[in-house]
């Protein structure tokens, strides 16, 4: 038993519907949510500098919150960073790998489509996972920046950017003749609804969010890490929070208007917003 909290880091808001697989099936786990949103965004950064910013901030993380796992809820921090996290800290830590090998299991005409940031789009882990799970079939790797900065940065239910974004997006999809799309960075999850309501019935969305939330359970549970029940009035003291790095060069209006935007997205998933890491 360990009632350290359990942490989910993405570089932005992207890893929340991840955290929500946690919080429904590990009802009595603590969560601290890290926006690494000084760093964002991931995907259009080298390799090497993805590396340092999350060994960067998973170093906070564990000053500050000592979590007894990580959830890295963010592809491309996965693809490019898991192995040095690994080496550096002790405690288990869970990666997201792009659903290829789903989507090579439930696509009927053998066309997917990839989307993801433009790292994970041009990362050789894609191209061997493509080698390794879709033999014979026809992948279309695309790298939607576009949408991370959209779901980023403007998520007004009606925000006209946001059909216009979606609305060439899945034309693109269309056009491929693609019949399944991974959505390769987590931030997309976002979107999926409206994403799926602009494409025909036959289109299948498939991401990594099962597969993270049971790989995370099954480790809790196998190294003894599960949290023991608390009742509700100790776990009202211990609220799951959401926190976000920000640089100190950022004005106090911009660190504002962050906060105000993460307020809403903590309050819709449950969390409570813990404030500022100002780096
Ligand atoms: N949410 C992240 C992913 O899954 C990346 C977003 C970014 O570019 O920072 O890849």
């Amino acid at each position: 038993m360990n009632n350290q909290p359990v942490a989910v880091l993405d570089s932005g808001v992207g890893g929340l519907p991840y955290l929500a697989w946690i919080k429904a099936h590990l009802p009595q786990e603590r969560l601290i949510y890290v926006a690494d949103r000084k760093n964002f965004p991931y995907g259009e950064k080298s390799a090497a500098q993805v590396t340092q910013a999350v060994l960067e901030t998973t170093q906070l993380l564990q000053d500050r919150c000592q979590p007894k796992l990580l959830a890295v809820a963010c592809n491309t921090a996965s693809v490019v960073a898991l192995e040095a996290l690994r080496q550096t800290f002790s405690f288990p830590i869970v990666g997201v790998v792009p659903a290829v090998k789903t989507a090579a299991q439930v696509t009927k005409n053998g066309r997917i489509g990839v989307l993801a940031t433009r790292q994970t789009a041009n990362s050789a882990y894609l191209s061997q996972l493509i080698n390794d799970y879709c033999p014979g079939k026809s992948v279309f790797r695309y790298a939607a920046s576009d949408l991370v900065e959209l779901v980023e940065s403007d998520f007004r239910p009606d925000s006209p950017e946001k059909a216009r974004i979606l609305g060439r997006w899945a034309r693109q999809l269309q056009e491929a003749d693609v019949d399944t799309v991974v959505l390769a960075c987590t931030h997309f999850l976002h979107v999926e609804e409206d994403l799926k309501n602009l494409l025909p019935p036959n289109f299948q969305l498939v991401d990594s969010r099962d597969g993270v939330g049971r790989r995370t359970k099954d480790l809790l549970a196998s190294q003894g890490l599960l949290a023991e029940p608390e009742d509700s009035a100790q776990s009202l003291d211990k609220p799951d929070l959401f926190y976000f790095t920000a640089s100190v060069q950022w004005s106090v209006e911009l660190r504002h208007d962050l906060e105000a935007k993460y307020a809403y997205f903590a309050q819709r998933f449950g969390l409570q917003l813990g404030g500022a890491w100002v780096l």
